[in-house]
């Protein structure tokens, strides 16, 4: 009887730690879009995650899904590149701060979508695809002189 007793209580503890939709780990999705009638360079990448560097089309995006475990500090950054107006910035695209943002627009699949748009004033954050401009979008980078 003893036995029995201990054998389920280790089955019990391997099932709640290998499970991963318990609620620990979020899934997200960046999507960085170029909003500006030229090329850009984007280079987005977090501490281990090499998202790459990509010339992007007007009108083209790039975009990553990643999970984040409520206590990791994740982190991407972008850097950006408008070369005909020798203009770039870097920032971060996700941390904490956006970990909230974001996490209040659920995709409808547990997937939480994030928005970046690149436009001839700036980058603009929004957590909805919706037509810019539009409440949905909110300026908040300008370019800045290379
Ligand atoms: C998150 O990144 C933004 C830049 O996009 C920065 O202004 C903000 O301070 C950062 N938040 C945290 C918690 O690091």
């Amino acid at each position: 009887m003893r036995n029995l007793f201990l054998f389920l209580l280790i089955i019990q503890t391997t099932k709640f730690c290998s499970a991963n939709d318990d609620g620990l780990t979020f899934s997200f999705e960046m999507h960085v879009q170029n909003g500006i009638n030229d090329p850009i360079w984007v280079h987005c990448a977090s501490k281990n995650d090499e998202i790459g560097e990509f010339h992007l089309q007007p009108g083209q995006e790039i975009k990553w899904d990643f999970n984040v475990q409520f206590f990791l500090k994740t982190m991407y950054f972008c850097h950006f590149w408008w070369n005909q107006k020798k203009l770039d910035n870097a920032f971060e695209v996700f941390n904490k701060s956006y970990y909230y943002k974001c996490s209040h627009q659920d995709g409808g699949n547990g997937v939480n979508p994030c928005y970046w748009l690149a436009k001839p004033d700036g980058f603009y954050f929004a957590t909805t695809n919706g037509p810019f401009p539009g409440s949905d979008w909110t300026l908040v980078h300008t370019w800045t002189d290379k």
